[in-house]
């Protein structure tokens, strides 16, 4: 799988920090709050794991399933549902954990669905934001890293389902996916 990778862009070292001083402060900011932390399958699984190990207060998970991207690189604009939370969130302060924000598409329909459900409060932390590429006005409260407009795998992000499992993010090369 390395040998796929152009060049390496942010190591676990690299993440693991950022996870700390993420989690630093939405430890002082949820701190009493008992927020639920809304991962969003499957590219923020990883992310989520780490960034809530990292967060010193009460919180609640769960989960959803959004699919935004229909064949793989491209954007379709159709965001769907595939699996929804299993608890109520009205009334509760909410987080959504997302490893990256490139449209801001999935995100905007999220926050939308989760303000009208009556979220006391609706904050995002991603790790990655490709703020070049927003269509939608969605600002993360929570960013690890501005990324370039570039196709990254690893840690949670996928190309055709692969590499999801690196425990950096890197560049594919070329060659991967014009084969
Ligand atoms: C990715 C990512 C975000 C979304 C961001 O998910 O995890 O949810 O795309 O793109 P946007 O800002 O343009 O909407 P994807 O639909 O690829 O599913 P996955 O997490 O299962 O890979």
């Amino acid at each position: 799988m390395d040998n796929d990778i152009l060049k390496v862009l942010y190591s676990r070292e690299d993440i693991q920090q950022a996870c700390q001083k993420m989690g630093e402060q939405i430890t002082a900011d949820f701190s009493g709050k008992n927020p639920l932390v809304i991962c969003v399958l499957k590219g923020a699984v990883m992310f989520m794991t780490d960034i809530v190990r990292e967060i010193n207060t009460y919180l609640e998970l769960d989960f959803m399933d959004v699919s935004s991207y229909g064949d793989g690189t491209e954007s379709t604009g159709d965001v769907r549902i595939l699996k929804d939370l299993d608890v109520s969130v009205s009334g509760r302060n909410v987080l959504i954990v997302e490893d990256i924000i490139d449209t801001g598409r999935t995100l905007d329909k999220l926050v939308g669905l989760l303000t009208h459900r009556n979220a006391a409060s609706v904050k995002v932390c991603t790790l990655f934001d490709k703020h070049d590429r927003r269509e939608k006005a969605i600002t993360p409260d929570y960013v690890g890293f501005n990324v370039p407009n570039e196709f990254i795998v690893g840690y949670g992000l996928d190309y055709a389902g692969k590499y999801r499992n690196l425990p950096y993010v890197g560049v594919l090369k070329p060659e991967v996916y014009s084969d």
